[in-house]
């Protein structure tokens, strides 16, 4: 029997003809680590919710930035957990917070080897866990929040970071905080917005890891974009790269693969997606069940974001990827 048609599966016969003929190739070099820190604990606490990540101390996260860095992940995100909150979230912006020293400690540890960036909001400061501040009646005030992130913008820098990452979802946040870091000297310091972020419910186990519960059993739904929204999440990158944005993010990853191609069609700067915790919580989760091979989803997922369209992928995946790739396959 014969076809007319090209036979599709003769390229799938062998192991070398199959990575010879793909079209997407998963990389170290596609990785960002993200990684927690948290002030006055002398033990890394593991997060329940999250297998495998942990609360680090200062300590441990230098041994695990220099272990990321020794398999050549490119990048880290850094989050800090202070242990102290309070209403404004002074702790983003306070030059001995946590997350400053931590920057600190990681330009020290690893220089420029590994991009070091930083989260850059307030809920992991703030007591009533919003991402700016808020009014009496309990909403969040957009302008008074930028005046906010430009300090901890600064702050950062000056500790070290080499890329800050505003998640707040302020409109005008980008100008704000770039217009900040230049009046300060810091020219060289590129930022990553999260430019196209959902109100989601895949960030659960991110906030565990946090420790942030939003006060009154509140949300982020009036300043996180509505999962339905396809068009408003390119109004929100166009506005980001207007601003300045060098790189700008779609978070979370798999439900929003249609945002990421759009963006990565529309954009001429790198498009980045977040893998969020809740993403990685659903694969472990099932793979502790024995229902899936946990190791296969991850490089199945990671390199489906890929094929989307996204050059970077922020990933709690990203010590075990590196491993699994660097033991070849
Ligand atoms: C806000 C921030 C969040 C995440 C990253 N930055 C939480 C939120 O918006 O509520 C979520 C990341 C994840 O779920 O892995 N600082």
């Amino acid at each position: 029997m014969s076809f007319p048609e090209r036979r599709l599966r003769r390229l799938r016969r062998t192991p070398a003809l199959r990575r010879l003929v793909a079209e997407t190739r998963l990389g170290v070099d596609d990785l960002v680590a993200p990684l927690f820190v948290r002030e006055g604990i002398d033990q890394p606490q593991p997060i329940s919710s999250l297998p495998g990540v942990v609360q680090h101390t200062r300590e441990s996260l230098r041994k695990e930035l220099a272990a990321l860095a020794g398999l050549g992940v490119p990048g880290v995100i850094l989050f800090g957990v202070p242990a102290v909150k309070d209403p404004e979230g002074s702790g983003a912006w306070d030059p001995e917070g946590i997350v400053q020293l931590a920057l600190a400690d990681a330009r020290e540890e690893v220089g420029d080897d590994l991009v070091v960036m930083a989260d850059l909001c307030l809920d992991e400061y703030t007591d009533h866990g919003h991402c700016g501040v808020v009014r009496p009646d309990g909403t969040v005030d957009n302008d008074a929040t930028l005046l906010l992130y430009a300090r901890a913008a600064v702050a950062q820098a000056r500790a070290g970071a080499a890329v800050v990452a505003p998640s707040g979802m302020m409109d005008g946040q980008v100008s704000a905080i770039r217009t900040a870091l230049d009046d300060d000297g810091h020219t060289e310091v590129a930022v990553l917005a999260y430019a196209a972020k959902f109100a989601s419910a895949l960030y659960g186990p991110f906030r565990d890891a946090v420790d942030v519960t939003i006060a009154g059993g509140g949300d982020r739904k009036a300043y996180q974009q509505h999962h339905g929204n396809r068009r408003e999440a390119l109004a929100e990158v166009r506005a980001d790269v207007a601003e300045g944005a060098d790189v700008v993010m779609v978070k979370p990853a798999l439900a929003y693969l249609d945002v990421i191609a759009e963006v990565a069609a529309e954009v001429d700067v790198p498009v980045a997606a977040y893998h969020v915790s809740g993403e990685y919580a659903m694969i472990h989760a099932a793979a502790e069940r024995g229902w899936i091979d946990g190791p296969a989803v991850a490089i199945e997922h990671l390199t489906a974001i890929k094929r989307a369209g996204a050059d970077v992928i922020l990933t709690y995946f990203a010590r075990d990827v590196a491993e699994q790739l660097g033991a070849g396959r």
